[in-house]
């Protein structure tokens, strides 16, 4: 899509409502609570790794309905530039502190290519042999797989639409709607 189709898009249909959205994370919460309670020590914190920009609101909701405490770190990866097309994967920012033998969770906005989570699952366990490494992503859209990589937790499997909303971008547009929705020209 281009920018005057984006100046002209009328429309951006709901794809998912807030209110389902809100629903859906609680009960991935759910079992994120039930997968890590008994692997948890005592006061041990869970590492989510969150990847920055489009996970920002999906992990801010979640934590709060998890019922063990968690350390938040985050990174910089993006594959979209300003076009919906997946291109070359940039890593502004992938420091993190020394998370070795850790439990961690990476919490994505969606898979798609799965490029980015391979990348950054790959790097983890490279670079801190976590105790355990898995992901957690909003959105799945497995029809657009290249890399073999499966989120353990999927909020929700679509279709090869692009979304935008709750978090998720189209050339920065969009993040701040409550719900997830496809663009109309
Ligand atoms: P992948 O590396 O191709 O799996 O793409 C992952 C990244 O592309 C996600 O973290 C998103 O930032 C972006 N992305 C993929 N599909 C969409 C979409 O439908 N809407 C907005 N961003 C998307
Ligand atoms: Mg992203």
């Amino acid at each position: 899509m281009s920018e005057t189709q984006i100046k002209t898009a009328t429309e951006i249909e709901v794809l998912l409502s807030a209110s389902e959205i809100a629903d859906r994370v609680k009960s991935l919460a759910e079992t994120l609570n039930s997968h890590y309670r008994p692997i948890l020590a005592h006061g041990e914190r869970l590492v989510l790794v969150g990847v920055l920009k489009g996970a920002l609101v999906f992990l801010a909701d979640l934590i709060r309905a998890l019922d063990f405490p968690v350390q938040l770190e985050f990174v910089r990866l993006a594959s979209y530039g300003d076009s919906q097309e997946s291109g070359e994967l940039q890593v502004p920012d992938l420091a993190l502190p020394n998370i070795t033998a850790r439990h961690v969770l990476v919490v994505e906005d969606i898979v798609d290519t799965g490029k980015t989570a391979s990348f950054l699952l790959a790097y983890l366990e490279g670079q801190f042999q976590p105790s355990s490494l898995k992901m957690a992503a909003l959105l799945d859209k497995p029809s657009r797989r290249l890399k073999d990589v499966k989120a353990d937790f999927v909020a929700f499997t679509i279709e090869d639409l692009f979304v935008v909303g709750y978090g998720l971008d189209f050339a920065e547009r969009y993040r701040e709607l409550p719900f997830l929705g496809v663009l109309i020209c």
